[in-house]
């Protein structure tokens, strides 16, 4: 049909919710009231982002976190946001967020059966420069009873029952899979409803770009700088890979998804474990990198096999098309 029409059968990101979760057994309707309210934090935030500048938004709050982060005016309105409208929802029994601490126990009345972990604003070092920048959030179901415990938010990335990222770029955009693939969804402001665009999203199996960031040479394993020795200088007559880091993982990793090749941010030897944070940062990300066909490692293990000990534990990451993960990994192998 001729595409100016207006789509009176459109798909938005609630219908298509609801139309998996009835498919789902028992579904009782919770995990879409807790999706819902985390696209409502979603919304706001990417209100606030595009309005930063305007309403004194940018810039430091003051603060850092219990990662070592430098809080920003955002970090702290997106927090609050995800915090307050998941509690709302009455289907979260606590969470994690990077800019708390501890758990976050749910007020009793108001405690579900899922537990959700997420990073309120993802890059926010690119805040005042004005590049992309993100949200990501994980799902699970808890498995403890009576009192919320870490337990609870302590799981595996395997368990993950739904996660998503949403990139607040030229367009904002919530990319989500419940387990059944991946798929994008484009923000109509004018209707301030996530419209579905792209259904089942696969990763190349090789691309040609490669993403981190190259400062850290001097402190990188020595795998990592041969691996991308390989990459400028490949000796079997291939062509040398483009670079990309925009800083914002989000950023990079949708990238990576859409056009192929490899994310990493390795371990370091002044950050020996690297940067990102297994459960709100690697977990989701592995999770919906592996639902579009690509591969996310540690470098020694599957990022979504791994037995989480604390809530802000950082982990090497390495993510993107299997041809690429699995060359990197090659390299890992000649030094261990
Ligand atoms: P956050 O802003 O949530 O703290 O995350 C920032 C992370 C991630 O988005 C990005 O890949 C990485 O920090 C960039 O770190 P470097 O500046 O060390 O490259
Ligand atoms: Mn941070
Ligand atoms: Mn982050
Ligand atoms: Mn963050």
């Amino acid at each position: 049909s001729d595409q100016s029409e207006f789509d009176t059968d459109v798909w938005t990101l609630t219908r298509f919710i609801i139309e998996t979760g009835r498919q789902a057994r028992g579904a009782t309707g919770e995990l879409t009231q807790l999706i819902n309210a985390i696209l409502t934090a979603i919304k706001a935030i990417s209100s606030a982002v595009r309005k930063a500048g305007l309403n004194h938004l940018q810039g430091l709050a003051g603060s850092v976190n219990v990662t070592g982060d430098d809080v920003k005016k955002l970090d702290v309105l997106s927090n609050d946001l995800v915090i307050n409208m998941l509690q709302a929802s009455y289907g979260t029994c606590c969470m994690v967020s990077e800019e708390n601490k501890d758990l976050i126990i749910t007020p009793k009345d108001k405690r579900g059966k899922y537990v959700v972990c997420f990073d309120p604003l993802d890059g926010s070092s690119n805040i005042d420069c004005l590049a992309s920048i993100g949200t990501i959030f994980a799902i699970y179901k808890r498995v403890s009873e009576g009192e919320p415990t870490e337990k609870d938010a302590l799981q595996p990335g395997s368990n993950i029952v739904c996660a998503g990222y949403t990139l607040y770029g030229s367009a904002t955009l919530v990319a989500l899979s419940t387990g059944a693939g991946l798929h994008f969804f484009m923000l109509d402001p004018a209707i301030g409803e996530f419209i579905l665009t792209e259904k089942n999203v696969k990763i190349k199996p090789k691309g040609k770009i490669y993403s981190l960031n190259e400062g850290y040479a001097k402190y990188f394993h020595p795998s990592i700088n041969e691996y991308l020795k390989h990459k400028k200088y490949p000796e079997d007559g291939g062509a040398p890979y483009g670079a990309r880091y925009v800083g914002s993982m989000v950023s990079d990793v949708h990238r990576t998804i859409a056009y192929g090749g490899i994310f990493l941010y390795p371990a370091n030897e002044k950050s020996p474990k690297g940067k990102l944070r297994l459960l709100y940062e690697c977990n989701p990300i592995a999770f919906l990198i592996e639902q579009a066909g690509g591969v996310a490692s540690t470098g020694t293990q599957r990022v979504l096999d791994i037995q989480p000990e604390s809530l802000h534990q950082r982990v090497p990451f390495v993510v993107g098309s299997p041809d690429d993960v699995n060359e990197f990994l090659t390299f890992v192998k000649k030094h261990q």
